[in-house]
């Protein structure tokens, strides 16, 4: 078996790849098969490369139960969004100190059910929302989460939409106090799949100064900085490995905070769950749009709806390995249904073998995140995208 364009091997090893194969030459299209053992692997790396910092592990990546249950055994920390992952989470045993509620947009009805179940940790970036908590989860560890840099070099940019200017962070942490909560640290996002590790040592900067200024001016000593997601998965795209990113993080942190840390905490998803996975989808057609078109259209089984969402704007690219070999040629790929938006590449081009024929299978590397949990539950009748985790 050799590859097209992409070199297999950058991404499994051949005995992983052998496993996932032959089980998914069982099933049929589409699906995603999990590797655990994978995930196992990834989590150990984290935890050797950041070995002062709590992982919680951002659930949203992907809630399978054999995922849940593994990282819960490994002793793992969960950032949570919804009243819905709560219970999931929960109904593996997980202690409610073992959860943070991540979301900043929330109801103050849901905060109130994450404080029955006794989770006492919260982020925050807006007043409505920290009176929201004050309310709902009296005396609660409130973190506030900050406006990050770093949006042109995420492939999937997470600012704008959550974390405050630092100097409403402070005012925020000040209220936090003056209503009772505990204003406990702060949080940031650098944008997930971020390639510029130097958004880290941006954000801890901005970090810095809250801690430094609140305990000047207003006798507050934060104890925890959330250094969030980021951390890459191996798509197309060139990172670096995991270990630059930690050494380079690490330092940042040094020159910062000292020998001493805060606590620290970091939420991978991606990074943990993304190389753990394969779509296996297959062709259903293809076709030409003129006599003289010089590439194809190839459509597939699976699309935008129904699991790669990703590929909005081309953001993710996800490594395609076909079996076939032989001569390469430009294709644009799309998805099966019936909406003109359900297109994954077409100006990333995707060299595929001219001999590739309706029917064969097409292997997605490194879609184990946010891909079944984002697929559309009947979009034009298709149910949504299945998983198996071996
Ligand atoms: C609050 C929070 N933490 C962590 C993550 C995980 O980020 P990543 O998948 O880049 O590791 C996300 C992703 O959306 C998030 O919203």
């Amino acid at each position: 078996m050799t590859d097209s364009h992409i070199q297999l091997q950058d991404y499994y090893s051949p005995e992983t790849f052998a496993r996932l194969k032959s089980f998914a030459d069982t099933k049929d299209t589409p699906f995603v098969v999990i590797d655990t053992a994978t995930i196992d692997a990834a989590y150990q790396e984290l935890e050797d490369n950041f070995p002062y910092a709590n992982i919680y592990y951002a659930v949203k990546a992907n809630p399978a139960p054999a995922i849940l249950k593994l990282l819960t055994e490994r002793g793992a920390n969960f950032d949570i969004a919804s009243i819905y992952e709560l219970d999931k989470v929960l109904g593996f045993g997980v202690g409610p100190e073992r959860i943070s509620y991540g979301n900043t947009i929330k109801k103050s009805r849901d905060i109130r059910y994450f404080y029955e179940k006794g989770v006492r940790l919260f982020a925050t970036d807006s007043e409505a929302d920290l009176r929201n908590i004050a309310r709902a989860a009296p005396g609660a560890r409130i973190y506030v989460r900050i406006l990050t840099e770093g949006t042109l070099t995420a492939d999937w940019p997470l600012s704008r939409k959550f974390g405050c200017e630092i100097d409403m962070a402070m005012d925020l942490l000040i209220l936090a106090r003056d209503l009772g909560l505990e204003p406990y640290g702060v949080s940031f996002h650098v944008g997930s799949q971020q390639r510029e590790i130097s958004s880290w040592d941006a954000a801890l900067g901005k970090v810095k100064v809250i801690f430094e200024r609140l305990k000047e001016e207003d006798g507050i000593e934060l104890k925890m900085i959330n250094m969030g997601g980021g951390f890459p998965a191996n798509y197309m795209t060139r990172t670096n490995d995991l270990q630059t990113y930690a050494q380079e993080i690490t330092r940042f942190l040094e020159e910062d905070f000292g020998k001493d840390f805060p606590e620290i905490i970091i939420e991978p998803g991606r990074s943990l769950i993304a190389n753990a996975g394969i779509l296996v989808s297959e062709v259903v057609l293809i076709s030409r749009k003129s006599r003289t078109a010089l590439h194809r259209w190839v459509f597939t089984d699976v699309g935008k709806f129904s699991g790669l969402i990703e590929t909005l704007d081309e953001a993710i690219k996800f490594p395609i390995y076909v079996e076939k070999k032989g001569e390469l040629e430009d294709a644009v790929i799309a998805g099966p249904t019936c909406d003109s938006a359900d297109i994954m590449y077409e100006h990333h081009k995707y060299p595929l073998p001219l001999n590739l024929a309706i029917g064969d299978r097409l292997y997605w590397l490194s879609t184990g995140a946010y891909t079944t949990s984002y697929s559309a539950v009947e979009f034009n009748g298709f149910p949504p995208l299945k998983e198996y985790c071996i």
